[in-house]
C-alpha cells in the first residue's frame, strides 16, 4: 500500500476481539487515535468461535483471543492475563467462605456463556478434568447480561475478572474463592503466519505491548 510506502501512519486498521477484551481494547484507543490522527478503526466485538471464523477468512488486521487457534498457523504475543473467576451476587452464603471446594460449586444452579465462547470451553475443560458437571440453568451471550442475571438472584457464574473492571464498592457481585480458581488465561494478539502486517497493524500492535498492565483486583 502507498501508505506503507512511505511509511505514514494513515489508513484503517480492523480489528476483531473476545467479548472479554472489549473492557479493554477501546479504553486504549482514545489515546491510540489521538497519538496517529490519521488512523481510522473498525473494531468488531465476538465470541471465540466466530474469532476463530473470521481469522481464518482474513477478515482483520489483528485479533485479540485466549485460546490459539489449533488448526491454523498464526503469529501470536501474550498481551494481558485474563484470568477467569467464580462469580456470586454479593448475599450469596459462601461469600465469606475461604478456598471452597470445587464439587461444592457444582451444586449451585449455573448461568453459562453460550457454545462458541472461549469462556464456556475453558470452565468446560476444567469442570470435564475433575469429572464434575455443573447444572447449567441458563446460556447467556453476554458477559453483561450474565452479570445481570447473577445480580437478580439466578445462579453463579465463571467470567473473566475484567468483566468486574466497572464495578466500584457497592458492586451487587463478589469473586468467591474457589480452588482451582482462577483459571489462568491470557489475551494473546494474533494474526495469520502468511500474513504480513500493515505499518498501521504494526505500529497498534506495539502500542500494544508497550501499554501499562490491568489492574483489576476484586
Ligand atoms: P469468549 O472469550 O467471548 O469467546 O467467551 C472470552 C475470553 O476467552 O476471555
Amino acid at each position: 500500500k502507498v501508505a506503507d510506502l512511505k511509511g505514514l501512519k494513515q489508513g484503517r486498521l480492523r480489528l476483531a476481539v473476545i467479548t472479554t477484551a472489549k473492557y479493554f481494547i477501546p479504553r486504549l484507543l482514545g489515546p491510540f487515535c489521538q497519538r496517529y490522527p490519521g488512523i481510522d478503526i473498525s473494531l468488531q466485538v465476538t465470541n471465540h468461535e466466530y474469532i476463530l471464523g473470521r481469522l481464518s477468512e482474513n477478515l482483520d488486521d489483528l485479533y485479540i483471543m485466549s485460546q490459539l487457534p489449533e488448526n491454523q498457523e498464526t503469529c501470536y504475543k501474550p498481551v494481558q492475563e485474563n484470568p477467569l473467576v467464580v462469580i456470586a451476587r454479593v448475599d450469596h452464603p459462601l461469600a465469606q467462605e475461604k478456598n471452597i471446594p470445587l464439587k461444592r460449586i457444582a451444586q449451585e444452579t449455573f448461568i453459562m456463556r453460550e457454545p462458541g465462547s472461549g469462556t464456556r470451553k475453558a470452565v468446560q475443560k476444567l469442570f470435564d478434568h475433575h469429572q464434575i458437571s455443573p447444572k447449567v440453568r441458563l446460556d447467556l451471550g453476554s458477559n453483561e447480561a450474565i452479570k445481570q442475571a447473577i445480580a437478580g438472584g439466578l445462579g453463579i457464574s465463571i467470567l473473566s475478572r475484567h468483566t468486574l473492571i466497572l464495578e466500584g464498592v457497592n458492586s451487587e457481585l463478589v469473586v468467591l474463592d474457589v480452588e482451582h480458581f482462577p483459571i489462568e488465561r491470557y489475551w494473546y494478539a494474533v494474526y495469520p503466519r502468511s500474513k504480513q502486517l500493515s505499518i498501521v497493524a504494526g505500529t497498534f500492535l506495539d502500542y500494544l505491548l508497550s501499554s501499562e498492565p490491568l489492574i483489576c483486583q476484586k
